[in-house]
């Protein structure tokens, strides 16, 4: 058993509607291959290069397994694969990875979410269910993301949340068919009074549902 998962986070509510996250199930397949095969060119520009082409890669059939291995994973105390939902609906994801413990305490968190639900608040509420969650239940000391410079509308959700930059990795990570660098930013538990969620709800971006 691992601390905090699985767990459902939330509500918040933001301009666009109620926020929630909750573990991905394997009934999400079909709001998330629609979603993403529709919205390619949304979310392309911003994701790890994969092995195959986008749409195989978001045919219906492809999410049973790898919804088995990010459970799997959840299991072993490696990752929260979580859904985001807006007023109830599937509307993008939230994954905390790269679990470590011992004297590290300290994950990834990334995300997305659907064009037809931008700039109403749904990603900077969820991550900062997400902080909140790795923070108190997980028992995480550091968070960390990393952004394309170019990714205005992550970079906005990033700073809404309080994340504090902490250097630019040249030539990081394999994203839209080249190696792109990112901005590495962090958020240790020490610059958390209270909880992001209070945070956000206190500077009048999100309230509590
Ligand atoms: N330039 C500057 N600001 C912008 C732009 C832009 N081009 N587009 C949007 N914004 C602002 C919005 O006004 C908003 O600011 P505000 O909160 O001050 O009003 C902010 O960016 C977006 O905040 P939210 O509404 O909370 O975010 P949203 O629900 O729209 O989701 C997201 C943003 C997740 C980046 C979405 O567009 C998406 O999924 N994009 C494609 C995939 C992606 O980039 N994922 C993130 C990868 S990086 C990572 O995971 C750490």
């Amino acid at each position: 058993v691992h601390p905090g998962w699985p767990a459902d986070l939330g509500p918040l509510r933001v301009r666009g509607g109620v926020v929630t996250v909750r573990p991905v199930r394997l009934r999400d397949a079909a709001a998330w291959s629609r979603l993403r095969t529709a919205e390619r060119s949304h979310l392309e520009p911003w994701e790890p290069t994969g092995d195959a082409p986008w749409d195989a890669r978001h045919h219906i059939s492809v999410w049973p397994g790898m919804y088995r291995s990010l459970r799997a994973e959840a299991r072993k105390g490696h990752m929260l694969p979580m859904a985001i939902e807006l007023d109830g609906q599937f509307c993008g994801q939230l994954t905390v990875g790269n679990i470590i413990r011992g004297a590290l305490r300290s994950a990834w968190i990334g995300y997305w979410v659907s064009k037809d639900v931008n700039g109403m608040g749904v990603a900077t509420a969820a991550v900062a269910l997400g902080l909140d969650h790795c923070f108190g239940p997980v028992g995480l000391h550091r968070v960390e993301a990393t952004v394309r410079p170019e990714n205005a509308a992550s970079r906005a959700v990033l700073s809404n949340v309080g994340f504090r930059e902490e250097g630019l990795l040249r030539r990081y990570l394999d994203v839209y068919g080249s190696f792109r660098d990112h901005l590495l930013v962090a958020m240790t538990v020490e610059e958390v009074p209270g909880s992001v969620s209070d945070r956000l709800v206190r500077s009048g971006r999100a309230s509590w549902a």
